[in-house]
């Protein structure tokens, strides 16, 4: 192949990426060079609606101007000082994305799983220092299925056996126990170790999971009962995805520690956070956390814009009016096809699970056949397919999306 020629073709860039790169992704043949809003472009110029958001990163929509003008003037000013000096600009986001939450303090971090492992560290070291437990003795209980990122750590405590074999040794201090069961987090909290509770408030990688009603605040009491943190990993469900600022808000659950990431910046930077009050985020002490970027000042402003948008454009509002909607019609379909099963989701968090094994590649040809329709959307495990488009979708074009998938899923052949 000749880099120097004026245009690669989608071909082309597939092969590059397919000799150059890792091959720690199988993504969708579609290479993408353009978008805007919920829209995006491939390198043939043929349009798509983005239906998977980056992972819910993407919530505000493709290069969100808003966004995007935060990002290009403090990048003229000042990229990067470290956390060896202070900075303009990060004074003014803590104090703005600690009321937007309602914490006393924020940890910046960079990525979703650095932002989990921060309160993993945080909760033991506050397990020693002020629960008092005997030191090396903590445990934090997480749930079957989880997916809180892919460091070390993190998959340790992973039953995903593609995620975790021929990777360790693996650090201990973790129990999984069922998602969406709360005899068995009370049961396990009956381990005076027991300091913490991880949970993610709908199981997204997983596929989609939500968990029954009351759930959430059940165990959020349980915790509470036992002088356990209750840890909300919101990096995916957060930031208005699931028709709340928090999905833990649809059941006035706040967190002792909140994780965000993703969408705190709108997906054009990778900015994550970790929330917490004094009692539980002062133990951490200079030298003891940190990432040279966490916190930088193009960071800063990006995630302010960001969650300006969220509440300027109503995201929340819509994200559960448009996921109403969006359900109601996935089941008008479900209802004259043998393909899919049923559909489960809250606000723009939604998945169909398909009628095949969780082996097949039907999941996979239908999003193939999805992708040529004009829509891009990925299975999650085997035959679970997520829908979640950026949320500042309207409801024409969330009914375009509608047709487009009802048309796939009828023209689909086996
Ligand atoms: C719930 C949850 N936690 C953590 C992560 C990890 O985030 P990142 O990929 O930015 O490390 C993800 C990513 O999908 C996630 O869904």
């Amino acid at each position: 192949m000749n880099l120097t020629m004026e245009k690669l073709t989608s071909t082309d860039l597939i092969e590059l990426e397919d000799k150059h790169g890792a091959h720690n992704y199988h993504p969708l043949p579609v290479v993408l060079a353009r978008g805007e809003g919920v829209y995006v472009w491939d390198v043939e110029g043929k349009k798509y609606f983005d239906f998977l958001s980056a992972y819910s990163a993407v919530n505000q929509g493709h290069c969100h101007p808003k966004i995007i003008g935060a990002m290009i003037e403090q990048a003229q000013k000042l990229t990067l000082t470290s956390r060896a000096f202070y900075n303009d600009t990060l004074g003014e986001y803590e104090k703005y994305v600690t009321e937007y939450f309602c914490f006393d303090k924020v940890l910046p971090m960079n990525t979703g799983a650095e932002a989990v492992e921060t309160a993993i560290k945080l909760c033991r070291k506050w397990a020693y220092e002020k629960k008092g437990v005997d030191e090396n003795q903590a445990v934090i209980v997480v749930c079957d299925g989880n997916f809180h990122g892919r460091t070390t750590t993190i998959v340790s405590f992973s039953n995903d056996e593609g995620a975790r074999k021929n990777f360790g040794p693996f650090t201990p201090g973790f129990i999984s126990i069922p998602y969406n069961d709360v005899d068995a987090l009370e049961k396990v909290l009956e381990n005076k170790n027991v300091v913490g509770f991880l949970v993610e408030p709908i199981q997204g990688e997983a596929g989609v999971y939500v968990p029954a009603d009351g759930y959430l605040k059940k165990s959020y009491d349980l915790c509470k009962k036992h002088n356990v943190l209750f840890i909300a990993d919101e990096v995916q469900t957060g930031i208005a995805r699931t028709g709340k600022l928090l999905a833990v808000y649809h059941e006035n659950v706040q967190p002792d520690i909140l994780i965000l990431g993703k969408a705190i910046s709108g997906g054009v930077y990778p900015v994550s956070a970790v929330l917490a009050n004094n009692d539980i985020m002062m133990v951490i002490k200079p030298g003891q956390h940190g990432s040279t970027f966490g916190g930088n000042p193009i960071a800063a402003k990006v995630a302010m814009a960001a969650l300006e948008v969220v509440k300027e454009e109503k995201l929340a509002e819509n994200a559960l009016y448009l996921g109403a909607i969006f359900r109601k019609e996935m089941q008008r379909i479900i209802d004259k096809t043998d393909l899919v099963v049923s559909v489960r989701g809250k606000g723009l968090l939604n998945a169909i699970i398909i009628n095949d094994t969780e082996q097949s590649e039907t999941a996979w040809n239908l999003c193939v056949q999805l992708k040529d329709n004009g829509l891009l959307a990925k299975p999650t495990h085997g035959n679970i397919i997520r829908f979640a488009p950026p949320l500042v979708m309207n409801e024409d074009q969330l009914m375009e999306c509608v047709a487009i998938i009802e048309k796939t899923i009828t023209e689909f052949k086996r």
